[in-house]
């Protein structure tokens, strides 16, 4: 598959914890490819190695060994400021717990990261907000929010950038099945119109159902890769 095509390639990934009685190897010669446009579910037991291996697309640890190249970068290749760039412009990240910032309304928790990137920073942001349907909430505390709402605001807080990847990691791990399925639904939505590349961690089998390709990781290793040729809709699945 020609380089342009490709959001996200591993190769030979190694990623060590510690050392002596306490190292902990946790990625163990990682290698695939995510081809552009596609949501692909990453999938393991607990401590598999799922985050690590988040965390080393998205550049927030160095590798061990081996290398990721994501949106034209070889990561292994970039100092400090160039992986804050790479962070910056070319990745959203969602989490479990949202990671709002608590004393900021759901408009300034999208407006700091609009702010990094520039342009029309308050225009930017309503419609980021607008996108995951909290036109209504912009001046509502993280704390007035319900977790699904506080979950919608950080999909908006990742897309303000307009990244060409998401990284989530067990973005509905916190919220009530049909809250999740909302949420689910809008990660989706956001590959579906564009040619975004979205990657979701998760300990939920049946979340593989709407993916396009799901990564099964055991002890740090892939033990298989499963491409879906028709994805369900996250309102097909029986949850
Ligand atoms: N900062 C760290 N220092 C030392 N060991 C770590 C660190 N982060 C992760 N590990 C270890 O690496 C292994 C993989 O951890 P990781 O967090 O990637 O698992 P996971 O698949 O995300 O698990 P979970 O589903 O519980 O979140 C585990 O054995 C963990 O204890
Ligand atoms: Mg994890």
């Amino acid at each position: 598959m020609a380089a342009a095509d490709i959001a996200v390639r591993a190769t030979g990934l190694d990623k060590t914890y510690g050392e002596g009685e306490t190292e902990v190897h946790a990625l163990r010669d990682v290698t695939f490819e995510i081809p552009r446009g596609e949501f692909v579910v990453l999938q393991g037991a607990s401590g598999s190695g799922k985050t690590t291996l988040l965390n080393q697309i998205g550049a927030l640890e160095p590798p061990t060994a081996g290398d990721v190249e994501a949106n034209g970068f070889s990561l292994n290749g970039l100092d400090d400021d160039g992986r804050t760039e790479y962070r910056l412009k070319s990745v959203g990240f969602i989490f479990q717990f949202y990671n709002l910032v608590p004393s900021l309304t759901a408009y300034e928790n999208v407006a700091l990261i609009a702010e990094l990137t520039g342009g029309d920073v308050e225009a930017r942001s309503e419609e980021a907000l607008a996108s995951v349907g909290l036109a209504e909430r912009t001046h509502h505390f993280p704390g007035q929010l319900s977790g699904g709402e506080q979950q919608r605001v950080s999909i908006a807080r990742g897309m303000v950038k307009n990244p060409p990847l998401m990284l989530c990691d067990e973005p509905t791990g916190a919220l009530d099945t049909e809250t999740g399925v909302k949420v689910l639904s809008l990660l989706r939505d956001i590959t579906d119109t564009g040619d975004r590349t979205i990657v979701v961690v998760t300990h939920n089998s049946q979340i593989s159902q709407i993916a396009n390709r799901v990564i099964e990781l055991r002890d740090g290793q892939i033990i298989g890769t499963h491409l879906n040729e028709s994805p369900k809709k996250p309102e097909e699945v029986n949850w």
